[in-house]
């Protein structure tokens, strides 16, 4: 079985974004891979959360992710600093990891020019920030992932974690890591916002209208795909590049729905973008209510703990292996 890893920040609200472009994908490879899923809360700390809103932010993404159908039995679910090998792959990819790549990482740029833009004029940019994408690389290195499921945003970083991964093995030892492959979904791998169809959908940003929160209420879904941003042109027709707000609406209810968008399309072909709107959000209300009643039953049980210290004792066991094979191809002297 090839082995699958993948990973999301317990940051913000998640949204229809993440599942679509990303946790969709895990659910379907449960039966078919060997999957390692992880909350990765030290991503997280990049952004500096308050101690409160990451403990709560990390427990609410875990039940997030056995709500939408990741199963203990079939998957490793686990909270990244649960498995100290992250940092210490961490580092050691550092030291192979080039200032002039992670400068040109475009997640980094954006984010760096939006803190320097804000009013928090005073606010940093950490080391943190900077060197995240190489955590990133050693999440996935760690595991001997061959296929890593990711969002369109997310490729430029797994594209870096091959880069290094190809360096290990030409300059430490031909074949120490497995060269990861992204796993891009056709249809929902970018989402867009639904004030601003030219930008994605983010669980960070601060007009919560923007996105359909995993938790958001039938009445909030509803009113937010009303005013969901479209064109003047009044025709409903699949054109991501000119049409970007009725294009991201017909994605999102094809996804929903398991309708595909051909058929869509032709549904609609004599209706307004009012039936569209309301009908895509009854197609997210319908979609979500189940997610929903499965995710207030788990938040606070012990189970779930459970879960997720078994998924971590699963990922220590292949971690450790590969860390100490990095390791003894380095040079540095083993403990035993
Ligand atoms: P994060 O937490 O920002 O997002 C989690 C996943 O959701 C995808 N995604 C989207 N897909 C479609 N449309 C959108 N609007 C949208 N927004 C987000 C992302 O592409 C991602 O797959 N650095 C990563 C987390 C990470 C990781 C890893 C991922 C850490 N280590 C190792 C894979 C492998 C991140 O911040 O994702």
């Amino acid at each position: 079985m090839k082995r699958v890893f993948s990973g999301i920040q317990p940051t913000g609200n998640l949204s229809i974004g993440n599942y679509l472009g990303a946790m969709k994908q895990f659910v379907e490879m449960q039966d078919d891979y060997e999957c390692f899923y992880c909350v990765v809360d030290l991503h997280a700390l990049t952004v500096m959360p308050t101690a409160r809103s990451l403990h709560e932010g990390t427990l609410d993404l875990a039940a997030l992710y056995y709500a939408v159908g990741i199963d203990p039995h079939k998957a490793n679910l686990f909270l990244q600093s649960h498995v100290s090998e992250h940092s210490e792959l961490s580092w050691l990819l550092q030291c192979i990891s080039y200032f002039g790549e992670l400068s040109r990482m475009t997640q980094f740029k954006d984010k760096k020019q939006l803190i320097e833009s804000s009013k928090k004029g005073s606010q940093s940019i950490t080391a943190g920030l900077f060197s995240y994408p190489v955590l990133m690389a050693a999440d996935i290195l760690l595991y001997d992932a061959e296929v890593v499921p990711v969002g369109q945003d997310q490729k430029q970083h797994v594209e870096l974690a091959r880069n290094i991964a190809n360096r290990a093995n030409q300059l430490i030892k031909d074949g120490v890591f497995v060269v990861p492959e992204p796993l891009i979904p056709k249809i929902g791998a970018k989402i867009m916002s639904l004030r601003d169809p030219s930008r994605k959908m983010s669980k960070s940003d601060p007009v919560d209208a923007s996105r359909i929160n995993m938790l958001d209420t039938p009445e909030a879904i509803m009113t937010k795909f009303k005013k969901a941003k479209t064109d003047s042109e009044n025709l409903i027709k699949y054109d991501p590049v000119n049409k970007r707000g009725v294009s991201n609406l017909l994605e999102i209810q094809s996804l929903c729905t398991n309708k595909p968008i051909s058929v869509l399309e032709a549904e609609y072909e004599n209706s307004g973008y009012g039936k569209l709107k309301t009908q895509t959000a009854e197609a997210v209300i319908e979609f979500l209510k189940p997610i929903q009643e499965r995710y207030y039953e788990l938040r606070n049980s012990p189970e779930m703990l459970e879960y997720l210290k078994l998924g971590a004792d699963n990922a220590r066991k292949i971690a450790r292996k590969t860390l100490t094979r990095y390791q003894n191809a380095l040079g540095l002297v083993s403990r035993d």
